[in-house]
């Protein structure tokens, strides 16, 4: 049987960012809730609060008001250390711009989830560049790769280590179109295959159409369309 990823749930969320002296109210009473193995888009204007979110979903952030539930687990309710623990084994990401570490090799990169998760890359590795279509670029730098192909091993970087919800802020933000596209179609067979939860940011409209269902962030509102 597939696995399925975590239900997400926002409940009455208030999020602010204090700035020059002033609050700057980013979320307000914003509610969402997300079935298991959902893939959901988020669309909305620069600085609506879009990557908030991801944060928030995350536990990078917490709320000021609210509950943020990712399954049962009330993320608010954790402390620091039980956050980053739950980020580490539950999450992938993948972000606009890679964030591949530049010193360490594409191996080393998809090493890294699987050594902070505490588990042997067996053949894990292997199997995920096999898929991404890079097995022969495993040795190879970040900065030897083109911006597709990096994103690519961002992709597997996110699923290495078998987290039931994948956040992706822009994955194709910067991207040609074509290209994108095969980085979509990677993301969404292997969010598939693991049955995972997949919440996604982007301006693209082709790309949010391909999803489950598209939420807008929309002055300090989450509406679903
Ligand atoms: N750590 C922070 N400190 C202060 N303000 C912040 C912080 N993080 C976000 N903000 C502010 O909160 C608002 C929402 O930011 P957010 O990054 O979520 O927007 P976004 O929808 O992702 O925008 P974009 O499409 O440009 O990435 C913005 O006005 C931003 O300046
Ligand atoms: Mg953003």
């Amino acid at each position: 049987m597939t696995p399925t990823g975590p239900s997400i749930a926002l409940i009455d969320v208030d999020k602010s960012y204090a700035e020059g002296g002033r609050t700057h109210a980013v979320l307000t009473g914003a509610s969402l809730t997300i079935a298991p193995g959902e893939r959901v888009a988020v669309l909305g204007p620069s600085g609506s609060g879009k990557s908030t979110l991801l944060n928030l979903v995350s536990g990078i952030d917490l709320p000021d008001a609210g509950t943020v539930r990712v399954d049962d687990i009330d993320l608010g309710g954790l402390d620091e250390r039980s956050r980053t623990q739950f980020r580490r084994d539950r999450v992938g990401f993948v972000f606009q711009f890679f964030n591949l570490i530049p010193t360490l090799t594409v191996r080393e990169n998809l090493a890294l989830p699987l050594e902070l998760k505490g588990e042997d890359p067996g053949d894990r590795i292997g199997e995920l560049l096999a898929q991404v279509g890079l097995a022969d670029r495993a040795d190879s730098f970040p900065d030897r790769l083109s911006g597709g192909e990096q994103q690519r091993v961002a992709v597997a970087r996110a699923l290495v280590h078998r987290p039931g919800l994948i956040l992706a802020d822009e994955p194709t933000g910067n991207l040609d179109v074509d290209t994108g596209g095969v980085v979509v179609d990677l993301l969404e067979r292997l969010v598939a295959d693991a049955g995972a939860t997949l919440v996604v940011v982007t301006h693209s409209a082709s790309l949010a159409e391909r999803m489950d269902r598209t939420v807008r962030v929309d002055r300090g509102q989450l509406v679903s369309t």
